[in-house]
């Protein structure tokens, strides 16, 4: 992931504007293509909120992997597995990346299928988290799953030294004042339009950054604050600008880092071309086409 998001910085990797089909308020489908490491690609992909009230899943899909050679298809691949790999790499990334390097308490908020797998990749990246969710049977079932322990509180989860937060993005979780100094939070759940995870007012006391400016100047945490005119161009950094050194992360121990995750393209394909150049080795079950 970290060198999907160098290469897209420097301008080896392309990844044209995703675009939204919405039938609000029901959900949205999206068309998210992306060119790099030999390979392009295409994710169609849901989001439809209210999914998990009927038994079904709020993200599904697929995605293609063609050769950028000759456009052969090579591969068909699941986009929720897709998904929830390269989101939760991507949280992890901006926060190590992000948080304070003596940083020693790490929490998942939202513990769906988005969650789960952050949560999961926090574990092999050697750190357990608190996790919670609103849902008590969801934050045990993950506790369970990886040997973490369920957040006596969401407060509690949230005032950890790195969280991730993974809910739908209706509700505010950071209201005004909450975010204390030196916190970081990976921000994942609010990654369309109308959604935010943290008050507008907590944005102008956090330094900020993103996945990419032009989809979350858009659609994102950051989009409402845009629109107001509370966050401008020049007071979010791009977070493969920093993996490259071309911006600056956290400049001291109290700066509260927040990063603002609208989901991209490029990141599916980091995980496609590791999928599709490696599943003999990850014993992945696949079918020929
Ligand atoms: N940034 C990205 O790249 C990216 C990628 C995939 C999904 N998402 C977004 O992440 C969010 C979650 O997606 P998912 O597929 O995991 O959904 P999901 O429905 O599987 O999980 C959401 C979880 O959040 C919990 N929840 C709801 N309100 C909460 C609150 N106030 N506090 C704590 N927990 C709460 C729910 O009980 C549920 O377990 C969605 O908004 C989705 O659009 C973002």
């Amino acid at each position: 992931m970290r060198d999907a998001f160098v290469a897209f910085a420097r301008g080896e990797w392309s990844m044209p504007p995703k675009v939204y089909v919405t039938n609000y308020p029901a959900g949205d489908f999206r068309a998210m293509p992306a060119l790099g490491g030999g390979h392009a690609l295409l994710k169609w992909v849901t989001s439809f909120p209210g999914n998990p009230a009927r038994g079904l899943p709020t993200v599904t899909g697929l995605v293609l992997l063609s050769d950028a050679e000759d456009g052969r298809l090579l591969a068909v691949l699941d986009a929720s597995a897709v998904t929830a790999l390269r989101t939760a790499a991507a949280a992890v990334l901006a926060a190590d990346t992000l948080a304070r390097e003596d940083a020693s308490s790490w929490a998942v908020v939202g513990c769906g299928v988005n969650g789960a797998e952050t949560a999961r990749m926090l574990v092999a990246r050697g750190r357990t988290p608190q996790v919670w969710d609103v849902d008590a049977t969801r934050r045990e079932a993950v506790a369970e799953e990886l040997g973490a322990e369920v957040a006596a509180t969401a407060e509690e989860a949230l005032a950890c030294d790195v969280v991730a937060t993974v809910t739908p993005g209706y509700e505010v979780l950071y209201v005004e004042g909450a975010l204390r100094p030196g916190q970081h939070a990976s921000l994942m759940g609010a990654d369309g339009p109308g959604k935010a995870e943290v008050a507008l007012a907590e944005l102008s006391r956090a330094r900020l950054f993103c996945d990419d400016w032009e989809q979350a100047s858009h659609g994102g945490e950051l989009a409402a604050a845009v629109d107001a005119g509370v966050v401008k161009r020049e007071d979010v950094r791009e977070l493969g600008a920093v993996l490259t050194g071309t911006a600056k992360g956290r400049r001291s121990d109290d700066d509260v880092t927040l990063f603002d995750s609208t989901g991209l393209a490029i990141q599916d394909l980091a995980i496609a071309n590791v999928a599709y150049a490696k599943h003999d080795e990850l014993d992945l079950q696949t079918i020929d086409l």
